[in-house]
């Protein structure tokens, strides 16, 4: 159990396959464990300091969009079309307020957008050339699709003919956190299933399903395949069932079930509760994932 005073930090690099080939193309040498425990240790010193936890949660994802090993922002999977469209969403548990973009293809790192969409903007959710042209007026630079592509990821959808567009996002990102004040946020970003039709949008930029905070509930980040995490309002239903009184372990275990049981869905969630305690589960081989034991160590796994 955490301290009440003491933060609490939880990553998410996606869940998928275990040496990911299938899902985010990357392949078994992916450092994949190593990313998210960057991003968790870089977010857990912010918060160490007294920064706030969606100040940790953005740090995290940014981090994440960086890392050319994720399904977001750099790194990318392709459309059928071959090209990059990024989804990403964040929500504030103090205020329930929350802002989230989808099928971005010019912006370097979403997540930020998504948060001028939060602060700086009177609505929840801007997509495509709107979200751009948002991104443009808010000072954030035009960003080449080109530059957002790795080389792998441009190898692997010229090697598609054929190929069946998988269904789980492997690679898509998330955090979650509580801060030293007990107020919860959570993050979500991602580059959706690989060779998805151009204007698909999944789960990770829609609130309840793909990202959700309250600070009487919980923090929750989904990864998996978006439509079935759509269905069943992951990120919220998690919440709900910590609300309820199930330990974030808990919820985490029941959500995944209920996903795989009631829509034959693949994926996983993290969570942080008021506590502070880190919940995790998913029903895919792999989820990399990071957190901040109660000592403020950061422990990894995959
Ligand atoms: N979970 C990512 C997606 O389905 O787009």
């Amino acid at each position: 159990m955490n301290h009440p005073s003491t933060p609490a930090i939880a990553v998410h690099g996606g869940a998928g396959s275990l040496d990911d080939s299938g899902t985010s193309g990357l392949g078994p040498d992916a450092p994949r464990e190593a990313g998210v425990g960057r991003a968790a240790s870089a977010a857990w010193e912010l918060l160490r300091r007294g920064g706030s936890a969606l100040d940790a949660v953005v740090l995290a994802a940014s981090l994440l969009e960086d890392d050319p090993t994720f399904n977001a922002g750099t790194g990318a999977t392709l459309t059928s079309a071959g090209h990059v469209e990024l989804d990403a969403s964040l929500m504030d548990g103090a205020t329930l307020g929350a802002g989230a973009v989808a099928c971005v293809k010019d912006v370097k790192n979403p997540i930020l957008l998504a948060r001028a969409v939060l602060e700086r903007s009177p609505h929840l959710l801007i997509v495509a050339d709107g979200a751009s042209a948002f991104a443009r007026e808010m000072g954030i630079p035009a960003w080449p699709n080109e530059r957002l592509v790795i080389p792998q990821q441009r190898a692997r959808f010229d090697a598609s003919a054929g190929v069946k567009p998988t269904t789980v996002g492997g690679g898509t990102i998330g955090a979650v956190a509580r801060d030293r004040n007990g107020h919860v946020a959570a993050a979500t970003s991602t580059g959706g299933t690989f060779l998805k039709r151009p204007g698909r949008v999944g789960d990770s930029p829609i609130i309840g399903a793909g990202t959700y905070a309250d600070d009487r509930l919980a923090a929750v980040s989904s990864t998996g395949h978006g439509e079935p995490i759509i269905r069943v309002t992951l990120a919220r239903l998690v919440a709900d069932l910590v609300g309820a009184g199930r330990s974030p372990g808990e919820a985490a275990a029941e959500g995944i079930r209920i996903l795989g049981a009631r829509v034959a869905g693949q994926g996983g969630v993290i969570v942080v509760g008021p506590s502070g305690d880190p919940g995790f589960a998913f029903n895919t081989p792999a989820m990399a994932r990071a957190w901040s034991d109660g000592s403020g160590n950061i422990r990894t796994a995959l």
